[in-house]
């Protein structure tokens, strides 16, 4: 029997190898490590990908979230609801840029956050709500506009939705900003640590940009304090490769999950169209003993996320139960979704499921 892997990075890097080899050696050769003009090029091109002008490229999807809410005027006592279910890093980006994260339950079934869930934990000292486009599913745009209109600053974690829309909305176009992550593993993924903020507020984009790099106005000129968080030239020339590529692969990711939802879609977490898949989760209430079985039958799988926020120890103390997340918690397994998946793979991962659920 062979392995099927949860995401085969290194098949994929073959499958670009000399396109890579060539823009890291132009960067080199060129001495584009640092600064505006080594990545000014992909900023632009990756904002054009979702419709909108420049990014500001960062070091990190969390410093894109942390440099997003400076920029948007998030500071002390400005308290920013955040979904229970979802990586650290979203909360941790609040308290970072000096506000208070406030957990939110997602909906039971598509695991976002809703108007509902938001308004169970506002407060009038709510000023911000950050919805993860979690697994690639998008927030829906009306959820998006109606917290909009209601007041509130809404910045969309599109750390797993690179390309996403909404009704034909791109991610970050309903929102004021969008944060992108690019660690390897994420959709867009660079050789190391990055991140990118998108805005359809070109002063947001430009405040991002000033503060990710000293908060300086010239080379020695700092008029406010800023942070070292620069996307390097190297890591954008590699993006820069990878995003001519991943419209096919987002393709290719709708067309597995697809096929995936056409043989278990009972049991996958719900998506509309728009989607772009980062990851493929089915829920089961024996999780523990299905991925024990799949391990065995050399399926990998993952568990995005086993420990809800509300369950955290630095932010349980000031969160109550969180329903939702806390079941799906419990349920919740990752399938191997990868952009380079044959329709037989993802035939021969729900075989061995198949097998794996039945009674012995
Ligand atoms: C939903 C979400 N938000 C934020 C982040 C943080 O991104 P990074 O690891 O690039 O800091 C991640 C990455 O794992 C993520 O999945």
């Amino acid at each position: 029997m062979n392995n099927i892997p949860f995401l085969d990075l290194q098949r994929l890097h073959r499958s670009i190898d000399d396109e890579v080899q060539e823009a890291i050696r132009s960067t080199i050769e060129r001495g584009a490590f640092v600064g505006k003009n080594a990545i000014a090029g992909f900023e632009e091109r990756f904002g054009a990908a979702h419709h909108t002008g420049s990014g500001a490229g960062c070091g990190s999807g969390t410093d894109a979230l942390t440099l997003a809410l400076k920029a948007l005027g998030i500071s002390s006592g400005d308290e920013v609801i955040v979904p229970a279910m979802t990586f650290i890093a979203t909360a941790e980006a609040v308290v970072h840029a000096g506000g208070t994260p406030v957990v939110a339950d997602v909906d039971p079934v598509t695991l976002l956050l809703t108007p509902e869930t938001v308004d169970a934990v506002r407060t009038a000292n709510t000023r911000a709500v950050l919805p993860v486009h979690l697994y690639g599913h998008i927030v829906p745009a009306v959820h998006l506009r109606h917290w909009r209109e209601e007041g509130l600053i809404v910045i969309e974690d599109a750390a797993q939705a690179h390309l996403g829309t909404t009704e034909q909305h791109p991610v970050g176009s309903i929102g004021h900003a969008a944060c992108f992550s690019f660690y390897p593993g994420k959709n867009l993924g660079a050789f190391g640590d990055g991140g990118m903020v998108i805005s359809a507020d070109e002063a947001v984009v430009e405040e991002v940009q000033r503060i990710r790099d000293h908060g300086r106005t010239s080379k020695y000129t700092h008029d406010v304090v800023g942070y070292c968080s620069r996307l390097d030239g190297i890591q954008a020339a590699i993006l820069d490769v990878k995003l001519r590529h991943l419209p096919e692969w987002t393709a290719a990711r709708v067309a597995v999950a697809e096929h995936y939802r056409s043989l278990i879609g009972d049991r996958l977490v719900p998506w509309n169209d728009g989607a772009v898949h980062h990851l493929l989760v089915a829920r089961f209430d024996d999780r523990d003993a299905v991925q024990q079985h799949l391990a065995d039958a050399k399926v990998a799988t993952g568990i995005h996320y086993p420990v809800p926020l509300s369950l955290q120890p630095w932010l349980a103390t000031s969160t109550p139960t969180c329903p939702g997340a806390e079941t799906a918690a419990q349920e919740i397994l990752s399938l191997p979704m990868d952009p380079l998946m044959s329709l037989e793979d993802v035939d021969e991962v729900t075989q061995r499921l198949d097998r794996a659920l039945r009674p012995v």
